[in-house]
């Protein structure tokens, strides 16, 4: 079993799509091990994505990911992490595969409802950056 670390970005959760997400995610076969809505600081976001940090887009992602509350979660299956990133398809939505939260949901390659780890080494950072061991179940 494997874990990785997943966010329903703000532009899901203001549009209501929080439940239809979660019902993907069961779908797909996730145990979720942890979940919880937050905000978001500006420090957080810029953290959580440093490795944009010189990227154009940075600022504007930073401000999208906190204009609103987030849920983050952890979710555990066999080669969770692949296969999470397939249910979230692909970043821009206009090349997301049919049926895919990103496809079905996202607006634009930035505001793309869903975030995954992209690698272990990524999930090991980013699951201890949002949850204490005791909150994973
Ligand atoms: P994520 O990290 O959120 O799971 O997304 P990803 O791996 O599919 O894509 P990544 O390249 O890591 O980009 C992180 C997030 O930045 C926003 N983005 N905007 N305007 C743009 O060209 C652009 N490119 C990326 C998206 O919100 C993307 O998910
Ligand atoms: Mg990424």
């Amino acid at each position: 079993m494997e874990r990785t670390f997943a966010i329903i970005k703000p532009d899901a959760v203001a549009a209501n799509q929080t439940g239809a997400i979660l019902a993907m995610v069961q779908k797909a076969g996730f145990r979720i091990a942890g979940m919880k809505m937050k905000r978001m600081s500006q420090l957080e976001a810029e953290t959580f994505y440093g490795v944009h940090s010189a990227r154009p887009f940075f600022g504007s992602l930073v401000k999208f990911m906190t204009e609103g509350p987030v849920v983050v979660m952890v979710l555990e299956a066999e080669d969770a992490i692949t296969k999470w990133r397939d249910t979230m398809g692909a970043t821009n939505p206009a090349n997301a595969a049919e049926g895919t939260i990103r496809k079905t949901f996202a607006t634009s390659i930035e505001r793309n409802c869903a975030h995954g780890s992209d690698a272990p080494e990524t999930a090991a950072v980013e699951i201890p950056f949002f949850f204490a061991g005791t909150e994973l179940l």
